[in-house]
């Protein structure tokens, strides 16, 4: 069976973009694939943070990817600090990523733009998912189209670091799916939706109630016209709509928008489809958060299972790479 492998932040909120992009996805594949999935928390210290509210974003994500349908029995659930082998594999990976790979990467460039402080470890953040990745003997990532260049990043590191040393990594491929690989943001439909902070309005969360959700989506930008058809360069904001409709009805963003003629009615369609998709999840989430400490121990047995793996792969690379046993 294909190993698949994923990793998503505990910061700001689950968002409808990662959903649609990235954790349908997930939840998917855990029937068909040995799916091992990890709440990225050391990639959540790259940028200034509220050690208070890191434990809490992280406990709360796990919960809230057991909320949408990962079985801590039918996949690998864990915390990536929870197993120690990530941090030292990542300084592998910096070893063998180059300079100009790095400063190629346009997530660095976007978020570095602008801030006060830039961690060194922002610059080497794809090091650092180039060992959650390869850790674990992974064939495919599933993950939204703005990772696309750190798992081609990631795949070129693996073929260097096999080409110098001899065989030791799996190289992995993208999985990204079609409908919904990129959910733009409900205020500014030509920039992808992202972390609440930068904009509420124009960020669904899976944990927004229902009259929330149906006033963002109510108040979205569309564009200039009546007519609702799905054609992205032309029409941003209608175009996201459909892709949001679509994806949470298992459909084409064209066959969404049969028979939907006004603005308003592609709205209410879209607030209606997002709402019965999320509550569902957000009943489960509250169960779920009403035990943490049950959540601690499926993600200890997680941490114990992702460990085996990633334990062996460190025991080939450093014995490929020459360091001295201990
Ligand atoms: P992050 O929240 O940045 O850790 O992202 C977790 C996953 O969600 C990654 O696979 C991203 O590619 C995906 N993702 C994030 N934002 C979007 C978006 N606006 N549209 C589609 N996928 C997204
Ligand atoms: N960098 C990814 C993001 O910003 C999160 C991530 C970290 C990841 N490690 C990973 C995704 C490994 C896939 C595989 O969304």
């Amino acid at each position: 069976m294909a190993r698949v492998f994923s990793g998503i932040k505990p910061t700001g909120g689950v968002h409808l973009g990662n959903h649609l992009g990235a954790l349908q996805n997930w939840v998917s594949l855990q029937d068909r694939a040995d799916a091992v999935y990890c709440v990225v928390d050391l990639h959540a210290l790259t940028v200034p943070h509220d050690p208070d509210e890191l434990r809490t974003a992280t406990l709360s994500l796990a919960q809230i990817l057991m909320a949408i349908g990962l079985d801590p029995d039918r996949c690998t659930l864990f915390v990536q600090s929870h197993v120690h082998e990530h941090s030292e594999c990542a300084w592998i990976m910096e070893c063998t990523a180059a300079f100009g790979e790095l400063r190629r990467m346009t997530q660095f460039k976007d978020k570095s733009e602008g801030s006060d402080f830039v961690s060194g470890a922002l610059f080497t953040y794809p090091a650092l998912q180039a060992s959650d990745i390869l850790l674990y003997d992974t064939n495919q990532v599933p993950v939204g189209e703005d990772q696309r260049q750190h798992i081609e990043l990631t795949r070129d590191i693996a073929v260097r670091f096999n080409n110098r040393y001899g065989d030791t990594f799996v190289v992995p491929e993208a999985v990204i799916p079609e409908a919904g690989a990129r959910v733009m943001d409900l205020q500014h439909p030509t920039a992808k939706m992202s972390k609440s902070d930068e904009s509420p309005q124009g960020t669904v969360l899976l944990l927004d109630e229902p009259s929330v959700v149906e006033k963002k989506i109510k108040r979205s930008v569309t564009d200039s016209g009546s007519e609702v058809r799905y054609d992205p360069a032309e029409k941003p904001g209608v175009s996201n709509l459909l892709a949001i409709l679509g994806a949470a009805t298992g459909q084409s963003p064209q066959r969404a928008a049969d028979g939907i003629e006004r603005y308003g009615d592609l709205k209410a369609a879209t607030a209606e489809a997002v709402i019965e998709m999320l509550r569902p999840i957000q009943e489960r989430y509250h169960e779920l958060a009403a035990d943490p400490a049950e959540t601690g121990r499926l993600l200890a047995k997680g941490a114990d299972k992702a460990r085996q793996v990633a334990s062996a792969t460190m025991a080939r690379a450093r014995a490929n790479l020459g360091l001295l046993e201990a």
